[in-house]
């Protein structure tokens, strides 16, 4: 069932995402998700339950700006089903982060949903650091909107970029 994925012998990993936009929990992710695989592949997909801020050109910008060059990482969108561009791209592993309880839930039922579309499929989750369990792209969009600080909540090399596109200043 695996022949075909491992015939690369390499190690691929897919961590799917909105990141509408990325944090320093996403970030962290990909930081220490990268050291356990040969190549990671940072996909920015569509959740049809959000409604995106970002384009998703936007949101694959502020990804590679935030991790710099890294060979072993890729950045991309998908569109369709995870198990099929994951099919495409010889991996069979999918990794996400677990911030609280309150993501379980939902992250088991994509989980079980897909295993059950491609059984070949095994997806690994990694607890976020603890420094950013409360932290999620809609908290940096309300904050950001709002014209609140954002630092320390994304990367430096984005937070200037995020407030331009979201703070619209109020002539009160
Ligand atoms: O950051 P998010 O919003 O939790 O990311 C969700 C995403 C984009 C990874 C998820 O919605 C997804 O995989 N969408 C593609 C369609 C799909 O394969 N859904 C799972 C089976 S129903």
């Amino acid at each position: 069932m695996f022949s075909k994925r491992m015939v690369t012998g390499k190690m691929i990993f897919i961590y799917p995402g909105s990141f509408d936009p990325i944090t320093n929990g996403h970030l962290d992710i990909i930081n220490r998700a990268v050291k356990l695989c040969d190549k990671l592949i940072v996909a920015v997909g569509t959740n049809i339950s959000k409604k995106p801020a970002f384009s998703v050109e936007e949101r694959i910008e502020l990804i590679k700006a935030s991790i710099g060059e890294n060979d072993k990482i890729e950045v991309t969108s998908f569109s369709g089903l995870l198990v099929d561009f994951a099919k495409k791209h010889n991996s069979h592993i999918i990794i996400k982060g677990l911030r609280a309880v309150s993501d379980f839930e939902y992250e088991f039922q994509m989980a079980l949903l897909n295993k059950n579309l491609d059984s070949g499929l095994e997806t690994l989750f990694m607890m976020t650091s603890v420094n950013y369990s409360f932290l999620s792209s809609s908290v940096v969009k309300e904050i950001a909107i709002n014209g609140g600080d954002i630092e320390g909540l994304v990367p430096d090399r984005i937070k200037d970029r995020i407030m331009e596109k979201l703070f619209v200043r109020k002539n009160v």
